[in-house]
C-alpha cells in the first residue's frame, strides 16, 4: 500500500546493466521479501540468476485510514497504533461521540492527525454519506478497516427479526456497503487496502451467538469475493481474532476461563491485532487471506 505507488514496495535491481524494456519490466517487478537486504532467487526473471532486492519501506505516513467503530476498545487501539505510524486517522463512531473526541484528542496530543465522523452503519444511506464526507475532507481514502460490530447473546430459539437485522445489518451489511463505496473510490484512485475484522466464531460458531457468527462467516466470504473483484488494485484481507478484549462487564473468573480455552493459556492483546494490520498495510502480495489470531483456540479442542 499504496498499490499504485512504488515507494511502498520492494524493487528488484538485477544489477546487470542495460536491459530491454520487456526485461526491465520483469526485473523491476515488485514483490515482498523479508525486512533488510535479501537475496531473491529466480523465477521472476528468466536466466537472470540471483538478484538483490532493495527495501523501500511502505509509508503509512499521511495515508488516510478509516476505521469503523473506533471511538473505543479494539478500534481505538488500532487507531492509536496506526496514528503512531503517521497515518491520518478517520475515526468513525455511532453513539460514542465523547469517546471519539477523547480518542481524537489522544491522537493529536501524541503528534498525530485525524478527524471523526458519525454514522449508523445499519443505514446504507448513512454509509454513502460517511464515505463521501471522508473523501471530501481528506481528498482520498487509502485504507478501510471494518471493525464496527454488535455482539450480544441470541439463542436460536428466541432470536427476533430485530435482533437479526441489528446484528447482520451492522456486522455484515454495514461492512459490505462501506467496502463497496470505499472500494469503488479506491479503484478510481488507483489502489487501496481493505481489512475486515471477522472472528473465529465465523469459522467455528460460538453457541448462542448464531447471527453474529453467521455475519462473521459472511465477512470471510465477503473478503474473498471482494479480493477477487477488486484485484489487482485493492487488497482485501480479514483477521479472525479469538478472545482479545472481553466485554467490559466480564469478571476476572470469566476472563481466566476464556484464557484457559486457548493453547497458549492466555488472552490475546489488542497489539496482536494491530501488528497484523500493520503487516497487511505494509505488504503488497497478500489478498483474500484470513489471519486467525486466537492463541490456538480453534485447535485447542483437538489437543484434549
Ligand atoms: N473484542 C474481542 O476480543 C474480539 C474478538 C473477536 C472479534 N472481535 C471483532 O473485532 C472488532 C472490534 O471488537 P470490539 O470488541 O472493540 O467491538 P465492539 O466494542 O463490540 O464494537 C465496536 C464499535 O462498533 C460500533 N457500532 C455498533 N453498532 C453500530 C452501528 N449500528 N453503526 C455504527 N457503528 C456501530 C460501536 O460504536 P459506538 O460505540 O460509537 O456506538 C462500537 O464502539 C469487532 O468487529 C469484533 O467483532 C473482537
Amino acid at each position: 500500500m499504496p498499490l499504485n505507488n512504488n515507494s511502498s514496495q520492494w524493487t528488484v535491481d538485477s544489477g546487470q546493466g542495460t536491459v530491454s524494456s520487456k526485461q526491465k519490466n520483469i526485473r523491476e517487478a515488485t514483490f515482498p521479501v523479508p525486512k533488510g537486504q535479501a537475496k531473491v532467487t529466480q523465477g521472476f526473471s528468466p536466466g537472470s540468476g540471483e538478484a538483490t532486492a532493495h527495501l523501500k519501506p511502505m509509508e503509512l505516513k499521511g495515508k488516510n485510514v478509516l476505521i469503523t467503530g473506533s471511538a473505543t476498545r479494539l478500534g481505538k487501539y488500532i487507531a492509536l497504533a496506526l496514528a503512531g505510524e503517521g497515518a491520518h486517522i478517520i475515526l468513525h463512531y455511532h453513539t460514542s461521540k465523547e469517546k471519539a473526541h477523547h480518542t481524537l484528542k489522544e491522537i493529536k496530543s501524541a503528534g498525530g492527525t485525524g478527524a471523526m465522523f458519525k454514522a449508523d452503519l445499519r443505514k446504507v444511506v448513512q454509509i454513502q454519506s460517511l464515505i463521501s464526507k471522508v473523501i471530501d475532507d481528506c481528498g482520498q481514502l487509502d485504507v478501510l478497516i471494518n471493525s464496527a460490530s454488535v455482539f450480544f447473546s441470541t439463542p436460536i430459539s428466541s432470536i427476533t427479526e430485530r435482533d437479526w437485522d441489528t446484528i447482520i445489518g451492522t456486522n455484515l451489511r454495514g461492512a459490505f456497503f462501506c467496502s463497496q463505496y470505499a472500494g469503488v473510490h479506491m479503484t478510481e484512485k488507483g489502489g487501496g487496502k481493505i481489512i475486515n475484522i471477522s472472528d473465529i466464531g465465523g469459522i467455528v460458531p460460538w453457541k448462542n451467538y448464531a447471527p453474529y457468527c453467521i455475519a462473521k462467516a459472511g465477512i470471510i466470504a465477503m473478503t474473498k469475493a471482494m479480493a477477487k473483484e477488486f484485484a489487482p488494485s485493492i487488497t482485501v484481507n480479514a483477521i479472525a481474532p479469538g478472545n482479545i478484549l472481553p466485554p467490559d462487564t466480564s469478571s476476572q473468573d470469566e476472563i481466566n476461563q476464556l484464557a484457559s480455552k486457548t493453547l497458549l493459556k492466555r488472552m490475546g492483546q489488542p497489539k496482536d491485532i494491530a501488528e497484523c494490520i500493520k503487516y497487511l498495510l505494509k505488504t503488497d502480495f497478500v489478498t483474500g487471506s484470513i489471519f486467525v489470531i486466537d492463541g490456538g483456540q480453534l485447535l485447542a479442542p483437538l489437543s484434549l
